[in-house]
């Protein structure tokens, strides 16, 4: 199984015996009977299976209207493009986040303009974001933030750092499925965008989702999520279906499956079971993890009545063992990690957008961060595994 970050190897250059892997793709058995029907029904792409999923994913998260798409990433793209917004306008983004929701800017025709981290949080600041907003010529015109490893941003304070409505901000909640701020699930805001990767809560694959609760904003991205054609042209192959549509702007090809739709509604029905054994494994984490003096546990959601998604249960080594060296000696025991993530820029690509004065906050919390496995199949002799192994590496008995 591939991550999106980077998976660590092993000192000894053979394949150790992996006890914990750092991630699980299951698909249980209710989404495989679903998938098994649609293969069986003659109709695979979108259609009714796609219907129903989007029904239901806004009723779980709260939300007006949803849209299925491919990816995350086209979520985010489709997001932005709906906001029409002049080529090249500045668009604000944290540095600390996987590079697709960079890429979805710059396929959007938009100028991509990073904002640092508080290295405890990882998530901008309103003073980074304020900066930020303050450098840009023209004026920012959105700004895409990630809900970073599933704790909640408040959204209002952020946007209004950036001196935007929150109408332009496009929230990357691709580890966000299940987070609650203040109360309300993230999905109830203006543009909100899933992943059902293979390695997310809900894992389907691939797939994603945008949920709105703008109805003008949920027609536009049905339709440009597929090439741009009149509303109902998913339709025209089936019976009593018709031929003509109409195409009034340029779309992507971005469009859910209803084979992937199946499989996302069988795992939606065990989402909720799931989130709670991943919520017990990261107190169990905290408990096991948190007298050791090098080991920061992962930040909190800030305000009450907020939950934590934890799609990843990141910590920060404040030893003086280097991260690496830790992650390899993990390997070494079995326990595969990974690093969430490497701020975007410090890759290649983006490296010229680097401001001046650079990003020192998510410098510094790129050192420290070692993501480990968290995932509802994670038994309690496997998080002990984990907990014991890291603590013997950073207690130097391993070395
Ligand atoms: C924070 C974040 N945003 C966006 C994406 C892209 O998701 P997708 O693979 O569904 O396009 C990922 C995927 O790992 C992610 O972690």
């Amino acid at each position: 199984m591939t991550t999106t970050g980077t998976t660590t190897g092993t000192t000894t250059g053979t394949a150790p015996t992996v006890a914990v892997p750092f991630a699980d793709c299951w698909i249980g058995e209710e989404a495989r009977d679903a998938a098994q029907r649609v293969l069986m029904s003659g109709w695979v792409t979108t259609g009714t299976e796609c219907l129903a999923f989007e029904r239901e994913l806004a009723a779980y998260v709260g939300a007006d209207h949803a849209v299925a798409v491919s990816s995350c990433t086209a979520a985010i793209e489709l997001s932005l493009r709906s906001l029409r917004l002049a080529a090249g306008t500045p668009v604000l983004t944290s540095t600390m986040t996987f590079c697709g929701a960079v890429h979805a800017i710059e396929h959007a025709g938009l100028r991509p303009v990073l904002v640092d981290v508080d290295p405890l949080t990882g998530m901008p600041t309103p003073e980074t974001v304020a900066r930020a907003a303050r450098s840009c010529a023209p004026r920012a015109g959105a700004m895409v933030l990630v809900h970073w490893a599933g704790d909640p941003f408040d959204r209002t304070a952020l946007a209004e750092a950036a001196g935007l409505g929150t109408d332009r901000l496009v929230e990357d909640a691709a580890h966000a499925l299940g987070s609650t701020w203040a109360g309300e699930r993230v999905g109830s805001g203006a543009a909100v965008c899933f992943s059902f990767y293979a390695t997310k809560n809900l894992p389907i694959g691939e797939g994603g989702m945008v949920t709105t609760d703008d109805p003008d904003r949920a027609d536009w991205i049905r339709r440009a999520r597929l090439h741009g054609m009149s509303q109902d042209a998913w339709r025209r192959y089936l019976p009593g279906g018709s031929w003509r549509y109409d195409v009034a702007e340029s779309g992507l090809k971005a469009n859910m499956s209803d084979l992937q739709a199946a499989i996302g509604r069988g795992q939606l029905a065990a989402l909720p079971a799931w989130q709670h054994r991943r919520s017990l494994i990261a107190a169990e984490y905290d408990a096991r993890l948190g007298p050791l003096t090098a080991v920061q546990l992962p930040h909190r959601p800030s305000q009450a009545h907020s939950t934590h998604a934890w799609h990843l249960y990141a910590v920060q080594l404040l030893g003086d063992a280097p991260r690496d060296l830790v992650a390899l000696r993990l390997a070494d025991r079995g326990v595969g990690t990974s690093v969430h993530f490497i701020p975007v820029h410090t890759l290649t690509h983006f490296a010229a957008l680097t401001p001046p004065g650079g990003l020192p906050g998510a410098d510094l919390m790129f050192e420290r961060l070692l993501s480990l496995p968290i995932y509802p199949r994670m038994t309690p002799g496997d998080v002990d595994h984990v907990a014991t192994a890291l603590g013997d590496v950073l207690e130097g008995t391993d070395r």
